[in-house]
């Protein structure tokens, strides 16, 4: 599979893959409040749009994830690994000293994941997804808080 992907730069006139950005942040408002003003990547395997990742800065110095997603018919084969990399790559390139990456205390896969690919824990947010989302969102069983 993987010899077939491109990742490459949304440009601004190509459509928003919604579906895709909706499987990680399930706001639409929230996504909204943050798509516009960064850089979308796309993962296409003959044509198709099965992946994506978001840069956004936040600071000259710092940049962060806001929204990676992995179709999900296409999840657990590494593509989430590869784009992952491929995130931190572009931000070293584009001269960013710090990347950072959010998620749910629910997110315990994805969790497990930023860590493997090198991210480390260093800090929390309380009560972020209460303040910041109108529905509660469940994950492996157990609230997402913060
Ligand atoms: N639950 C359990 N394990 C997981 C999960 C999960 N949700 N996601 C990844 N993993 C584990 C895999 O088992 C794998 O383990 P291994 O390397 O020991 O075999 C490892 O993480 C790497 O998995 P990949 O195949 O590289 O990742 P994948 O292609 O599945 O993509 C992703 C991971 C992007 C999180 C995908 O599952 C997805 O799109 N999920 C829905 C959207 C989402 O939750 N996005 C992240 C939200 S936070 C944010 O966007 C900043």
């Amino acid at each position: 599979m993987t010899d077939q992907l491109e990742i490459k730069e949304l440009t601004k006139t190509d459509p928003l893959p919604y579906d895709l950005l909706l499987l990680a942040d399930p706001s639409r408002k929230n996504i909204d409040q943050y798509i516009f003003n960064s850089t979308i990547y796309v993962a296409n395997i003959t044509g198709t749009t099965i992946g994506c990742y978001v840069l956004h800065e936040k600071t000259k110095e710092t940049i962060e994830i806001k929204n990676i997603s992995v179709d999900s018919k296409h999840q657990s084969n590494g593509l989430g690994t590869i784009l992952l990399n491929h995130a931190i790559g572009t931000a070293k390139s584009r001269g960013y000293k710090q990347i950072m990456i959010g998620t749910g205390n629910s997110s315990v896969g994805q969790l497990y994941l930023y860590q493997k690919v090198g991210f480390r824990i260093t800090g929390i947010l309380p009560d972020f997804f209460n303040k910041h989302y109108e529905e509660p969102i469940i994950e492996n069983g157990i609230q997402c808080r913060t």
